[in-house]
């Protein structure tokens, strides 16, 4: 399943030991680190089967900078998943993934989430909360979840996959035709105009 994982990790690394973890026993799963594009960068994912969205829990939502990239590159019919570490668990976390994917008009079929050693603000003067998380158990059930969510929707992924591969074919097939229409036009109008 060819796959691209957009992700934010800038706590203590402990989003992407998920996303390395997924990453890493799969070659057709790629990363974009996302804090390492532009400002104005978004990145083409048309090839992409599977879009995930990882990122720590930050003042209760995920990334800004993620978010910001997942509202500029979704488009309609894409089929995402979301990877999340937080200092404490809430069933609100995840909503705001959810809302943009609903206005895109993506589909965000699951989220995965664990703790994640957390030495934010007041909690480092207590030596942080969610201490040696993730744990390997919970690295390893990010990984078993990505492979579910491959053996339960990488048929239906695929067939819509190529039903949009061959749609954009057909728009840009028509899109060409309009143009050399136009071209058309345009050379009988100036003939017309010097062969009278
Ligand atoms: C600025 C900041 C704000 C945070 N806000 C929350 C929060 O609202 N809720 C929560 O459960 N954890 C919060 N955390 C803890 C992180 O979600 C947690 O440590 C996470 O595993 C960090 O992931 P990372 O190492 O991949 O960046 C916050 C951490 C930081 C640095």
């Amino acid at each position: 399943m060819k796959t691209v994982i957009l992700y934010v990790s800038k706590h203590h690394g402990n989003t992407k030991r998920l996303v390395d973890a997924i990453a890493n026993a799969h070659d057709d799963v790629d990363t974009i680190d996302v804090t390492k594009l532009g400002k104005d960068e978004y990145p083409d994912l048309s090839e992409y089967r599977l879009i995930g969205l990882a990122s720590g829990i930050y003042y209760s939502e995920f990334d800004r900078s993620l978010t910001r990239v997942a509202a500029n590159v979704l488009t309609q019919g894409d089929m995402v998943f979301a990877l999340m570490t937080y200092g404490s668990k809430n069933n609100w976390y995840g909503k705001d993934l959810d809302s943009i994917c609903r206005m895109k008009q993506a589909v965000l079929l699951r989220i995965y989430g664990c703790p994640g050693f957390d030495t934010w603000g007041p909690f480092k003067l207590m030596g942080g909360v969610a201490k040696n998380h993730p744990t390997d158990e919970e690295v390893q059930g990010a990984l078993e979840f990505y492979d579910k969510l491959v053996e339960d929707y990488g048929e239906p992924i695929e067939a819509e996959f190529k039903k949009r591969a061959r749609r954009r074919a057909q728009e840009a097939k028509i899109q060409r035709g309009g143009l050399l229409m136009l071209i058309k036009r345009t050379v009988n109008k100036v003939f017309d105009t010097f062969s009278r």
